[in-house]
């Protein structure tokens, strides 16, 4: 399947995603590092630094990849669980259970890693009190289905974090910023894969993409409160929290008297 036809329907985008991250998963973490200067480490240990993780809590890592967020999170005393439609990234994470914060967190069984999609999430309604997603929004096939998702198994007063790309607003800041990952991806795909195309996706997708501003908008339009986007890198990259109202909103309540 070519790039652009990867984007002309949601199963078209989960396939192609799926088919992607499988070729680089053995490779993922050093390219994340590559490509981010060092920095997705620290972003992500601000993520979840501002998470509030109280210990017991049951927190959900959507897209965990080679699990980074989810370690970082049980090791906060969550009972975490990170999921991913790759089955290899997930191989990736609990081979990593070698590490000593990971190996503490698997022996108390506060991690498990779990395969699946997150626009259909094998949990029931209101099981967790976090749910954390590195780089998820992005890559879904559908967003507002995985953020109704994410609200459907969250309880009442649960918190949404996520980290991603921003789509910045600036039209020329925009195209040398797409131009420049385009350049990057063509050269390390061809480099490590013989394929431009690999990391191309990623200047592919952030141009689909509605931007933290537009991916705000739609958090707070399916029923978060308090949806704030913390910009990171001169905002080329953003976090977003948000959390769920700790009642039911009023016109659910007034529908079910
Ligand atoms: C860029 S990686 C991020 C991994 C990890 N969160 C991190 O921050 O390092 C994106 C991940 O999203 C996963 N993914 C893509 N679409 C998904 C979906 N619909 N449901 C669950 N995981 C998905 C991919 O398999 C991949 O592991």
């Amino acid at each position: 399947m070519s790039l652009d036809s990867a984007f002309e329907s949601p199963q078209a985008k989960r396939q192609y995603v799926r088919k992607l991250f499988a070729t680089i998963a053995d490779r993922y973490d050093l390219i994340t590092a590559v490509l981010s200067y060092g920095q997705d480490a620290r972003w992500k240990k601000t993520l979840v630094s501002i998470a509030d993780i109280r210990p017991g809590e049951r927190a959900l890592d959507l897209a965990a990849g080679t699990g980074d967020i989810a370690f970082a999170v049980a090791a906060r005393g969550a009972k975490t669980i990170g999921l991913d439609i790759t089955h290899r990234m997930l191989q990736l994470a609990r081979l990593r259970s070698s590490g000593a914060s990971a190996r503490q967190a698997l022996k108390d069984s506060h991690v498990e890693f779990i395969t699946g999609d997150m626009t259909s999430l094998p949990f029931r309604s209101g099981a967790f009190d976090l749910v954390t997603t590195g780089y998820g929004l992005r890559n879904v096939p559908d967003l507002n289905t995985a953020i109704d998702e994410i609200a459907r198994v969250l309880k009442p007063g649960g918190r949404l974090l996520s980290l991603d790309f921003n789509r910045p607003e600036n039209a020329i800041v925009r195209a040398v910023y797409l131009a420049y990952l385009t350049v990057v991806g063509s050269t390390l795909g061809w480099i490590l894969h013989r394929d431009p195309d690999t990391y191309r996706y990623i200047p592919a997708s952030i141009r689909r993409y509605p931007g933290a501003r537009g991916v705000a908008d739609r958090i707070a339009a399916r029923g978060f409160d308090h949806v704030t986007v913390i910009p990171l890198l001169f905002g080329l990259m953003s976090l977003h929290l948000a959390d769920l109202p700790t009642e039911a909103p009023r016109a659910k309540v007034e529908r079910s008297r």
